[in-house]
């Protein structure tokens, strides 16, 4: 699956028009990620996690695509209401809920949600009697960037338990959820959690809570600054024919939100500083771990640039723009050399970035700039193509 990436010519055509850092988001491509997604996964729901790229016009585009939406606090159910998102299109799918995103969901009509402890139960009984709710279940995964499960899930054993007392409350248990951890590359764990998730179900109807909807969380991946082009088309199709086979009879949904976001993103910024240390030519950038880079210390990521230039390449340094030490962006990277003023782009950035940063130090954040809009004022050219 391609990513959006401007060439250099259209790179340069909007640094000529905007202040760096700023990212361009791509809707066409967020469109083309969510229609692949479905394409693979006819049976699945999506539910978008939002918290990867809350970009309102990210959210607005796939909301008319027909995408619900997985919501983590009361921010988030609030900004979909606003948007005039009903709520039967959110699930609030953070485990442990505070009192204002009980008070949010029980205000705008979010009555599905997932728990993984007892102490939740109270909660979601007080604030939405008959909610349904489903148990996330704790799987195992090695080969995930993110692990999800070090903090959250049930131990499959208990799951019966917390579906028995969450009945007994007066709430609906209606399913089970899992996440295998973001950015997964393992298909062998999808369909670990498969089966486990089947065994889980067969238990809950022998006990007399048959159980009709699976949310299988997010994972899905996206190719990486190291070359890696993981096969996540192959790993839905897989996915997916394996839910055919086990789950037949049960609404499935997932809550995917790097694969339908992170591609659609570049990032444009310029280096504003360079010195030599310890034999190594450093470039500051004028963004750093503190905005859109955040995602390197929260989401593990590795971000890839684009330099457009010819000439030899050296071991680089690349450090943001703050007054703090921690501020290194990527060490010993390949690239030509730069002058101040040089434009950098980084690909493939949409997932985790913008929605973490901050303005320490007093640096704005990025600016977001839309790809459609920018051909609909027919000032840059397309992949070519006069707009
Ligand atoms: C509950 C839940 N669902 C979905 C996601 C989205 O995962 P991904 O971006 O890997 O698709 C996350 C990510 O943190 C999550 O916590």
């Amino acid at each position: 699956m391609e990513s959006f990436r401007l060439t250099k010519k259209e790179m340069q055509l909007l640094a000529g028009k905007y202040p760096t850092p700023f990212v361009v988001i791509s809707l066409a491509q967020v469109e083309k990620n969510y229609d692949f997604l479905r394409r693979r996964m006819p049976r699945v729901n999506v539910y978008y996690a939002m918290k990867a790229n809350p970009a309102p016009r990210i959210m607005e585009t796939l909301a008319r695509r027909g995408a619900s939406f997985d919501t983590a606090s009361a921010g988030e159910i609030e900004t979909l209401a606003r948007m005039g998102i009903p709520g039967t299109r959110m699930i609030y799918a953070n485990p442990v809920k505070t009192p204002q995103g009980m008070a949010a969901a029980a205000q705008f009509g979010v009555r599905r949600f997932t728990f993984d402890d007892r102490s939740e139960i109270g909660k979601m009984a007080a604030a939405v009697p008959g909610a349904e709710v489903l148990v996330r279940v704790r799987v195992k995964n090695q080969k995930a960037l993110v692990d999800l499960n070090a903090k959250f899930g049930a131990e499959p054993e208990a799951a019966l338990l917390l579906l028995r007392e969450a009945k007994e409350a007066g709430l609906s248990p209606v399913g089970l959820c899992f996440h295998v951890g973001s950015q997964s590359l393992s298909l062998e764990a999808y369909h670990d959690a498969l089966l486990l998730m089947r065994r889980l179900f067969d238990e809950a109807a022998a006990a007399g809570m048959p159980l009709s909807l699976l949310d299988i969380g997010g994972g899905f991946p996206i190719p990486t600054a190291d070359g890696g082009r993981p096969d996540a088309g192959g790993l839905m199709t897989a996915i997916e024919a394996e839910i055919e086979a086990l789950f037949l009879d049960v609404e499935v949904w997932a809550e995917p939100g790097r694969f339908l976001c992170g591609t659609a993103v570049n990032l444009v910024t310029s280096v504003i500083g360079e010195k030599e240390r310890g034999g190594q030519i450093w470039y500051i950038l004028d963004e750093g771990l503190y905005g859109t880079f955040s995602g390197a210390i929260f989401d593990h990521w590795t971000f890839d640039f684009v330099a457009f230039k010819p000439g030899r390449r050296r071991k680089t340094t690349l450090v943001g723009p703050s007054c703090d030490s921690i501020d290194f962006v990527r060490r010993d990277i390949l690239l030509p050399k730069l002058a101040v003023g040089d434009k950098l782009l980084v690909p493939d950035c949409g997932a985790y970035t913008t929605a973490s940063a901050t303005t320490f130090n007093g640096f704005a954040l990025a600016t977001e700039i839309y790809w459609e809009d920018e051909q609909a004022a027919r000032q840059v050219f397309y992949r070519g193509v006069p707009a």
